[in-house]
């Protein structure tokens, strides 16, 4: 019989992804499918303590294995920011338009632009706490290129790649590089090995 891992999110892009890559070996299942709709603290200081802190809630609470992902920008201009605050840097909700615009205002004529997104996947597994990383290296544009992606995705310029921003790749250019799609790939890893 396949064993249940839940994936703590509701993101079908994320799910889909997943599923796909671990079919035959987990039955991986979201928030949803489990009936939680409570909101899970997310309240660490940094990305890697937030993925931790939302695993550990959920086997806490529903006794089956799990893991979730957390994921920062972080642009060496602003000191590491937005970080942990990605999705909140701008207003209280995920806004991705109000976090570019503050985003592109505070780097207003600065010329050193670099960044990178990190993703943090923590899995408990039979109790027991696993963590896997991703990152890429970019810089931040002055302006919005592409309409693809979400998020930051229309000012990012990877280092590796031709030019181009994430919004303007196809999903599978982007996940072939990116913070989520490294990380993902070492997770699957380790439970498809
Ligand atoms: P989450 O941890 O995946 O929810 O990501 C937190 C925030 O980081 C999101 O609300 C987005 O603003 C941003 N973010 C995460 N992943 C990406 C990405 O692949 N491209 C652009 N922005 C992202």
């Amino acid at each position: 019989m396949m064993k249940d891992l839940i994936f703590a999110t509701n993101n079908t892009h994320k799910l889909d992804e997943l599923r796909q890559i671990l079919a035959g070996r987990y039955n991986v299942l979201s928030l949803n499918d489990i009936d939680c709709h409570e909101d899970i603290p997310e309240t660490a200081p940094d990305i890697e303590g937030n993925a931790v802190m939302k695993a550990q809630w959920v086997h806490e609470h529903y006794g089956i294995d799990c893991f979730s992902d957390d994921t920062g920008l972080e642009v060496d201009a602003l000191n590491g920011e937005p970080g942990v605050r990605s999705a909140r840097y701008a207003t209280d909700g995920h806004d991705s338009e109000a976090n570019i615009d503050k985003l592109l205002g505070k780097l207003q004529g600065v010329t050193e632009r670099s960044a990178r997104f990190r993703t943090v996947i923590a899995l408990i597994r039979d109790g027991e706490l696993h963590t896997f990383r991703g990152e890429v290296e970019g810089e931040i544009l002055t302006e919005r290129h592409g309409m693809g992606g979400f998020g930051y995705d229309s000012v990012f310029r990877p280092v590796e790649g031709d030019g181009r921003t994430f919004a303007q790749m196809s999903a599978e250019e982007k996940n072939a590089i990116s913070h989520r799609g490294r990380a993902v790939a070492r997770l699957c890893e380790f439970l498809n090995p």
